[in-house]
Parts: structure tokens; sequence; C-alpha cells
């Protein structure tokens, strides 16, 4: 079986005129729904009674579409675009055509224009692997608008392929998704990207290098760990240097800390974190940012066979700090873990962030619509905040409790790896320690990072969650400012 990679995406882009015989689509505001923009009188068989003008609201009075888009946040025009391409797909369907020309009101901002470009991009997303002729689906919209806004339209079009990509990813089955294939399809995506440099290392450089973790993680599989290190130089020498690090477990069995049956599936998307960063490292690149990125993804398939780690076993990680394993379902810290003491070691980083689908406690805290994130450094929380705000993405701080720092030592090892307590909070106690003085941030996405429902711009399954907010999170160590990194 061959996934079907990548999912194709709807691509915006900016032209300057309606073309006549072309399928249109008009902006709508509510109780203002004439604020059309240059051209729509052109458009002569609307029945603006019939416009809600609500944020998604879609309708085809005449032979026009009309979309809502409420108050006109930047949420709305996100989501406005993404249910205008749910409604067209049926439409395109019909053979009505797979472009589609969208009149913008003449007043639309360049953030309105970004988050409906980017709304649109993503929210047709489907994943399905299937040997049939896939239905005929929307292709492209064409923006009628400032030509002054093709550049905000090209950025919104970048952040929405890296959460294609991630979603990508994260969808594909386990049956085909083990860490060589992760590492490929890393490589194959991060080909023909100028500059970005992608190196796959086996378990034989793990075992030499002593990484620990991910080889007591991946050792119960027939299928062995990968590292994969993707390097983004910067454009000149001297940048500040962002090291992005992703969980990327495969399948997720819980390993002999077995998981109940019900919900294991779902553990597919268990290296959302890594695919996050593997998108973002190809987003940056692609956008030539001025600053250094390497992003890193320890790749294992946590899985119970005879050469299976244990409960109780002591595991030395990447470094040298030594783990006490009480329960091998809590896989991602120690995979991480020689990850962000690999970067410490032979990095020299600036600043360190972490993404993880790494705790139930965080899904349960937080809900599914919410990343859950601890930060050594108020500058940097900050930063996190602001970069999820200009994706789209909802962040919300939680606290590196000091009360409970002591529970993360062991007796029969340096440190021990789940304390009991509040599991998310522990979990980035456990990390801390392997992260020195760096300023770093732990993002989990245990929530976020799947969806059973479609709204706004996600849609069921795998949602790319993260891989935007990173790419920002970039953006914003380019900008000169006292607070630039940590
Ligand atoms: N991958 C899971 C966390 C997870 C749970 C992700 C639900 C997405 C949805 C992680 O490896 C895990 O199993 N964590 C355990 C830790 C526990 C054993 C300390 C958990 O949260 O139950
Ligand atoms: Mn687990
Ligand atoms: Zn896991």
């Amino acid at each position: 079986m061959r996934a079907p990679l990548p999912t194709p995406l709807v691509t915006v882009e900016v032209a300057d005129t309606l073309r006549r015989g072309v399928p249109a689509v008009l902006v709508a505001f509510p109780g203002d729904p004439v604020r059309f923009g240059p051209g729509a009188e052109r458009v002569d068989d609307l029945d603006v009674a019939e416009v809600s003008g609500k944020a998604g609201a879609t309708s085809r009075p005449g032979r026009t579409w009309v979309v809502g888009v409420g108050e006109g946040s930047a949420g709305d025009w996100r989501k406005a675009g993404a249910s205008l391409v749910r409604a067209l797909h049926g439409d395109a369907e019909k053979a009505g055509g797979t472009t589609f020309d969208v009149l913008l009101p003449g007043d639309v901002t360049a953030d309105a224009v970004a988050a409906f470009t980017l709304g649109a991009a993503v929210g047709g997303y489907r994943f399905k692997v299937t040997g049939e002729e896939p239905p005929k689906r929307v292709k492209s919209l064409r923006l009628v608008t400032d030509p002054a806004f093709a550049e905000v339209v090209r950025k919104a079009n970048t952040l929405a392929a890296a959460t294609s990509l991630s979603r990508d990813l994260a969808n594909t089955p386990s049956n085909v998704k083990d860490p060589s294939w992760l590492a490929a399809a890393a490589a194959r995506a991060a080909r023909g990207v100028p500059g970005l440099q992608v190196d796959i290392r086996d378990e034989k450089w793990l075992a030499e290098q002593g990484f620990g973790g991910v080889l007591a993680v991946g050792g119960g599989s027939s299928r062995p760990p990968r590292f994969i290190e993707l390097t983004w130089p910067g454009t000149e020498a001297g940048q500040p240097h962002l090291v992005l690090v992703g969980k990327g477990i495969t399948f997720d069995t819980g390993g002999i800390s077995i998981k109940p049956a019900d919900g294991m599936h779902l553990m597919r998307t268990d290296m959302s974190g890594g695919a996050a960063v593997v998108a973002a490292l190809i987003g940056i690149a692609r956008q030539s940012l001025p600053v250094r990125v390497t992003g890193l993804v320890p790749a294992a398939e946590n899985h119970v066979s005879g050469s299976a780690y244990r409960p109780g076993d002591v595991i030395t990680q990447y470094g040298g700090i030594t783990t006490e394993v009480t329960n091998t379902d809590a896989e991602g810290r120690l995979v991480l873990a020689d990850a962000l003491a690999y970067a410490v070691h032979n990095l020299n980083p600036d600043v360190v962030v972490d993404v993880a689908t790494l705790t139930g406690a965080m899904k349960v805290s937080l809900g599914v619509r919410t990343g859950g994130f601890f930060a050594t450094d108020d500058a940097l929380a900050s930063r996190v905040t602001r970069a999820g705000t200009a994706a789209g993405e909802s962040w919300w701080r939680m606290p590196l409790l000091e009360d409970l720092a002591e529970d993360v030592q062991s007796d029969i090892a340096d440190v021990r790896q789940c304390p009991p307590g509040p599991g998310g909070i522990t979990a980035a106690l456990f990390l801390r320690e392997f992260v020195g003085k760096i300023p770093w941030a732990h993002l989990d996405i245990a929530g976020p990072a799947r969806s059973d429902k479609v709204y706004d711009e996600v849609v069921a399954g795998a949602t790319g969650f993260a891989a935007r907010t990173l790419i920002e999170l970039a953006e914003t160590c380019t900008q000169p400012s006292a607070d630039t990194i940590g």
C-alpha cells in the first residue's frame, strides 16, 4: 500500500480581475452584505436577503457563492476560508470547475487576507488511503484584491503547507510508518528546499553515541530507531541558533506497561511533535529566514516483545545521566531526553524548544484545542504565546512547580522517569534535567494534535498542530529586540 503523500493542497493566489464565466465567490459581513469589493456590481444574480454573513456561513443564492466573515477577526477569516473550500469541493465534484475567483472587500487588511488564505488552504484537507479514483476537488482560489497582498498570500501558503505535511505524516498508518519510513519521508519532503540539510542516523550510530533512551524505547520493535537531524544554517554566520526537538514515536503500544486496547490505534499519531518539527524546518528554509535552526527527531516504535525494555530498568541517556524507568508507556520523555542532551552537548543553542504528544494529563487539563507549554524563561514564554496567536493556534502556559522538582530524583539512578503527581508537570520537570541553563520551552500537544471533529480550519484526524507556531516562533528570533532570544 502506498500512502498518498503529499495530500494536494488548495493553492491560493492573488489576481487583479474577476474572470467572466468562472464561478465567483463574494465575502459578506452580517447586516452589511453589500460591502463587497470592486466588481461586485457585475454579479447581478445575487439576492442579498439570503446572505447571512455569519463567519463560515456559505450559501449560493444564485450562480454566485457567498461566504460570511462575521466580525472579521482573524479566526473568522480562517473559518470562512475553510468552510468555503469545503462547500466548493462539492461543487467541483459536480463538475462546476476547480478554480474559483473570490472577490474580497475593498478595505480588506493583510491579516485578513493571510487568515483567509490559510483557512482555505488547509480547511479542505482530507486524508484517505484508497484504490479508487479520488473525487474531483477544488484546486485553487484566485483572490481578486490588491496585488500588494501577494507576499502575505505566499507566506500563508507556506504555513498551510507545513500544517498539511505534518497532518500527512501523522495520519499515515503505522504499518507503513516506522522510524525509517519517517526519516525517509522527512528527507523526501526536504529535498529540493535550497540550503536545508537532512542527516539520518541509524541504530548502529545511536549505539555508538550512547542514545540509551531511544535504544531502550525502540528495542522492543523489529523496526529499529532512527535519529533525524535537519539543519537550516540561516542566511549568514552569527545568527541566533534555535533548536527544535520533536517526539517521533511512530506507534505507542505502551510497551510492557501496555495500553488498553480502546484508543490504542490513535497512537499512530504519536510522532506529531516530530512531524511538526520536520514541517517547520521546511517552512523556515523555504522562507529563507535569517536565523539558524536545527530540527531533531528521535524516532522509535514503542513495542512489546522479548527484547522490550522493562519497568525497573536503569538506562543511560545521551550525555551520561542515568534514568530509573518506572513505566514503559512514558517513553516520549526518554527519547526527548537524549535529543535535548544531544542539542546541549553538541549544538551550542541559544534556545531549545521541544514539542511532543507527551501526556494524557495535559489533554485532561486543557482539552483538545489548546496546547500546554512550560518555559524556563518569561520572555520565551510570551514569544510562544504570541507565535501561536499569529499562527492561529492557542497555547496556555503551565507552571514548572519547584515543590515537585525533587520528585524526579531517584534512589537508584540520577533521575526518576515518572513520579506520581500531576503528569504533565512532572514530565516537564523530568525533561528540564537535560537542558541545563539554556532557555527552554516544552510544548505538550497530546490534546490538540488530533481531532474527532471538523471545526474552523481543522478536520478530523491529525491536525498538524504546532508546525505553524514553530515557524512563527523562528520568525520572532529574527527580530532585533532586547528579548530576542530567551
Ligand atoms: N503518547 C502518550 C500520551 C498521549 C495520550 C498522547 C493521549 C495523546 C493522547 C504517552 O506516551 C503516554 O503514554 N503517556 C502516559 C504517561 C504515564 C504512563 C506517566 C500517559 O499520559 O498516560
Ligand atoms: Mn506512551
Ligand atoms: Zn507516547
